[in-house]
This record gives structure tokens, C-alpha cells and sequence, in this order.
């Protein structure tokens, strides 16, 4: 008897195991695609030439955009230029807020003078600056920002999230909702893998 109560239990594990394990996107899979950018141009560009290559090459992924204003007609460009007949044209959502140099500059700093000479000094006076660099909104405009991006992520439900890695108020949303993301720089690895050095190697071995 308690040979066949243990058979019937394995059976009902296998039955719900198998159930678990059809995928169950093979008929609907996401294809939509959501980047996330600055509108500036020295980290968009390698957002409009991946939309270029995934239009190109993918005419059925659906590509949908969020930055600010001043980056729309770029992407109309690309889009009506590169699209193929039967693919998506690209979906442009506006961000409302302050684009990143526009408030770089409104806090008082103007990115013509932060080249700094090399040396201890060249590098403290310039650390001052890093705070306002990396985020440049305040409290509430960077929650207005992040809101905006949640609203979006929500209303277009893309199985994959594109996101700038200078655009932090994004990062913060992708990673609230749990979304999958991918992150992409026009930087080259060796800047983001400098901390990894043991010991403390990137303040006296390989720095930069
Ligand atoms: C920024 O600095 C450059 C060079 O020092 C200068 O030509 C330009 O007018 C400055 N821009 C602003 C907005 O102050
Ligand atoms: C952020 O700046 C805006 C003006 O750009 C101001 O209205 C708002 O009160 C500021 N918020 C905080 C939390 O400082
Ligand atoms: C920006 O504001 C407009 C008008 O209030 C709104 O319709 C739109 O959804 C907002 N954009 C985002 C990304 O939330």
C-alpha cells in the first residue's frame, strides 16, 4: 500500500514537472524591443546604429524608443530611412523632462572646460564635478524621469530593455520592475571592468 501511494506521488511530481517545463512563448513570443538613451549624440549614436542593424536585419522585432525630445527626429531618420517594407517603423516615446547636458549646464558646468591635466591635482579638481555628471536632476526631476520610464516599461511590456549606462534614473526602473536588460556604452569594456582588479590594483597598477 505504501509502495503505491509513493507510485502515485511520483507520477503526479513527473506530470507537474513536465507541465512546468513546455515553454509556453513558442506561439506569442515578445518581440518587442525597448531602448532606453540620453539624447545626446555621444551615447545615443550606438543605440540609433543598433536600431539600424535590428531593423535591418530583424524586420519583425517591433522597436519601441524612449529619451528626451531633441532626440526624435534621429530616430525618424533612422527608421525611415533604414526600414525595410515589412518592418515596424520605430516608436518614439517622449521623455518629460530636462535632457542630461541641458541640466549639466543649468547646474553651472560647462563640459568644454573638464578636460583636466593628468597628474593627483588635474584629477582632484575634476572630481568635484563627478556628482552632477552622473546625475544631473535633482530629488524630484529625477523621480518625475523614473516615472515616466516605469509608465512606459509598463504600457509597452518588451521582452528585452536596452539601457544607456550613463542613464541611471532607467537602470533604477529595470531593475525595480525586474525587467531583462541588456546595457550598452560606446565606452570600451576595460572602462567598467577597472574596479575588478584585486587588491586594490586600479589605484596603483592599471588605473585608467
Ligand atoms: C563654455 O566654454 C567655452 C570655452 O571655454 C566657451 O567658448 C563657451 O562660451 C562656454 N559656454 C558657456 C555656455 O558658458
Ligand atoms: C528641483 O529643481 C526644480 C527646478 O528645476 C525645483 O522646482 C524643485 O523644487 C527641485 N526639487 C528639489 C527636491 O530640490
Ligand atoms: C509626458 O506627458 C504627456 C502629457 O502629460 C503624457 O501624455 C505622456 O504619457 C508623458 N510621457 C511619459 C513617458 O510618461
Amino acid at each position: 500500500m505504501a509502495k503505491l501511494k509513493w507510485t502515485v506521488l511520483l507520477a503526479i511530481f513527473m506530470i507537474i514537472k513536465y507541465a512546468y517545463s513546455i515553454p509556453d512563448d513558442i506561439e506569442t513570443p515578445n518581440k518587442r524591443i525597448l531602448l532606453i538613451s540620453n539624447s545626446e549624440r555621444g551615447q545615443a549614436n550606438i543605440f540609433l546604429a543598433t536600431s539600424q542593424a535590428l531593423l535591418t536585419n530583424y524586420p519583425s522585432v517591433e522597436i519601441h524608443w524612449l529619451s528626451f525630445p531633441g532626440l526624435s527626429d534621429a530616430v525618424a531618420t533612422v527608421s525611415e530611412s533604414t526600414a525595410p517594407q515589412n518592418a515596424h517603423p520605430i516608436i518614439f516615446h517622449q521623455i518629460n523632462g530636462t535632457a542630461y547636458l541641458d541640466k549639466v549646464a543649468e547646474n553651472g558646468i560647462n563640459v568644454s572646460d573638464l578636460p583636466r591635466p593628468p597628474g593627483v591635482f588635474g584629477a582632484l579638481s575634476g572630481f568635484k564635478n563627478l556628482p552632477t555628471l552622473y546625475v544631473p536632476w535633482n530629488g524630484s526631476e529625477y523621480m518625475a524621469i523614473y516615472n515616466d520610464i516605469t509608465r512606459t516599461i509598463e504600457k509597452v511590456d518588451p521582452g528585452l530593455v536596452v539601457l544607456d549606462t550613463m542613464f541611471t534614473p532607467a537602470q533604477d526602473a529595470v531593475r525595480q520592475l525586474q525587467r531583462e536588460h541588456v546595457l550598452l556604452s560606446p565606452n570600451s569594456l576595460r572602462d567598467f571592468s577597472v574596479a575588478s582588479q584585486p587588491r586594490g590594483e586600479m589605484f596603483w597598477k592599471f588605473p585608467v
